[in-house]
């Protein structure tokens, strides 16, 4: 493996290390850094929840695919650092909508993304300098397994049969 290749595997491993982070069901890698402690909780129509919580997310070039999933909640991204990420939005209509994360903000890449509950995400790590890409999430109501559904491949296809080839690309085999 060239020189480049090895400090870059050394750098993320660092990173994972240094943010302390596990890995992730839909892929890469995750730690909470808040839950509102402090405030009332939410009654949901699922359940009670914090008022928001919030982890660091991170995809690398070994786990390059946060893999398609939906939430209940609404979720605000934010960029910190690293290489682009491309967002793979799917709404209950059918659109999907793509977009990336990234710095380069001249060039129509975005620093925050919004994503209101109710809609199938997947995102994936671009090509770049860095072997991986890191952001923030900020979730309200505060995240909880119980808002949040893994795509099933097959569901998925059988749901948004025009988007196959993505959705394909963006879940597991045995989802
Ligand atoms: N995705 C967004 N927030 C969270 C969280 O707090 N925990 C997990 N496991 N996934 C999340």
């Amino acid at each position: 493996m060239g020189q480049v290749m090895t400090q870059r595997k050394t750098t993320i491993k660092d990173v994972i290390a240094a943010l302390d982070l596990a890995p992730h069901v839909e892929g890469g890698y995750f730690r909470r850094t808040y839950q509102a402690d402090h405030r009332d909780m939410l009654q949901s129509a699922n359940g009670t929840r914090y008022l928001m919580t919030s982890i660091y997310y991170l995809l690398t070039e070994q786990s390059p695919v946060g893999q398609f999933h939906f939430n209940q909640s609404d979720i605000l991204h934010y960029l910190h650092l690293g290489d682009a990420i491309e967002y793979s939005l799917i709404r209950a209509d059918g659109s999907l909508q793509t977009l990336v994360m990234g710095s380069d903000v001249l060039a129509g890449q975005h620093l925050q993304l919004h994503v209101p509950g109710g809609i199938w995400k997947a995102s994936r790590l671009l090509d770049g300098s860095s072997g991986f890409g890191l952001i923030s999430e900020a979730v309200s109501p505060g995240f909880d397994f119980a808002d949040m559904e893994m795509g099933n491949r097959q569901k998925l296809t059988a749901q948004f049969p025009q988007h196959r080839t993505l959705i394909e690309k963006l879940t597991r085999e045995d989802d």
